[in-house]
């Protein structure tokens, strides 16, 4: 019978096979599906196990400290953090075309972590959070139907490169099946159900050129509009929701005067498969306590709007 407790023995059983004594890498995101990988290699082989966590520099408010809690300090996961916000920044210096920047992204993303992988000789195994829907993503590629509108680099790229044998635990699992799994490893609630996040994070939130002060203030009114959800209890009502940083000045008025500066667009959609998305229909006041609380907490932000475009025609992310 299918049970998180039946899975996790025969996953557990399957890995052990697999890799013997033998190392196995694994990148950790702190994403569902790699978190859930984490925490059941943890279980399965516990410091045979290496992660490595890439802090690009374009992450949420406080996410590598939250990942590093999650797993070094409450699950005991072997963790390696790198802290490459400076590289990914000067990479991306200058650039402003979204696919342009997917791909620096993605390309020292991989650099970076084959850096990690080569200090780590003794390693025969990459372990991936591919799960069933990936595979079916990955299939409908190589027939050229899939995602041509945006670059994704969630599957595939590393492996050849690096001669390392695979093990991709939840290949035969669907999304919420992924999501009991984690809960039954003991994964928090919250990483558990998070919202996507793209692999290029904020940078493709961040339109034309990467910014790290715009980063900053895109981070808080992020953090403002998400926490705000979860208080009124519509997090798990929406499948996404973020902010977006718009290079566009508007004039504003505040207690202290004239503002002349950014604008902030919040974007919340509820869709099934993420191909096709509607604009989640907030309540007014709610919308309008999360606008005060960015245009009052961030001096930065000039205005907040709200997107009312579904997909499509509009993409969910703005880049
Ligand atoms: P779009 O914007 O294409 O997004 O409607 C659909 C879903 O995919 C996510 N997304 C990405 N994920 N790398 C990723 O790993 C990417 O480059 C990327 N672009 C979009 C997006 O957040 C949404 O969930």
């Amino acid at each position: 019978a299918w049970t998180p407790g039946n899975i996790i023995h025969d996953a557990t059983a399957r890995v052990r096979e697999q890799v013997g004594q033998d190392k196995v890498l694994l990148a950790l995101s702190g994403g569902v599906d790699s978190s859930v990988v984490a925490a059941l290699l943890h279980k399965a082989i516990g410091d045979q196990l290496v992660c490595v966590f890439v802090d690009n520099g374009l992450l949420r408010l406080n996410e590598g400290d939250q990942v590093m809690k999650t797993f070094a300090d409450h699950l005991g996961v072997n963790v390696i953090r790198v802290n490459a916000q400076e590289r990914f920044m000067a990479a991306l210096a200058g650039e402003s075309d979204p696919e342009a920047k997917r791909k620096i992204i993605g390309r020292l993303f991989i650099e970076v972590f084959d850096e990690e992988a080569a200090k780590l000789s003794d390693v025969k195994w990459l372990a991936q959070g591919t799960i069933y829907p990936d595979v079916i993503e990955s299939a409908g590629a190589s027939t050229g139907k899939a995602h041509v509108i945006k670059s994704h680099h969630n599957v595939g790229g590393l492996p050849e490169q690096m001669k390392l044998k695979l093990v991709e635990p939840l290949r035969e699992l669907f999304k919420d099946e992924v999501r009991r799994l984690g809960l039954e490893l003991g994964l928090p609630r919250e990483s558990v159900f998070r919202h996507p996040f793209p692999g290029p994070g904020l940078a493709v939130r961040m339109l034309g050129e990467v910014d790290p002060q715009a980063a900053d203030t895109l981070r808080v009114a992020d953090d403002i509009f998400i926490s705000e959800l979860r208080a009124a209890g519509l997090y798990d009502q929406v499948s996404q929701a973020f902010a977006v940083w718009l290079p566009v000045k508007s004039v504003g008025v505040t207690g202290d005067g004239r503002r002349y500066a950014p604008v902030i667009a919040l974007r919340a959609v509820e869709t099934i498969d993420f191909m096709t998305a509607r604009w989640a229909h907030l309540p007014y006041e709610f919308l309008d306590k999360v606008s005060r609380r960015i245009v009052n907490e961030i001096e930065g932000v000039s205005r907040v709007v709200y997107d009312v475009s579904g997909k499509p025609p509009a993409t969910i992310e703005w880049e």
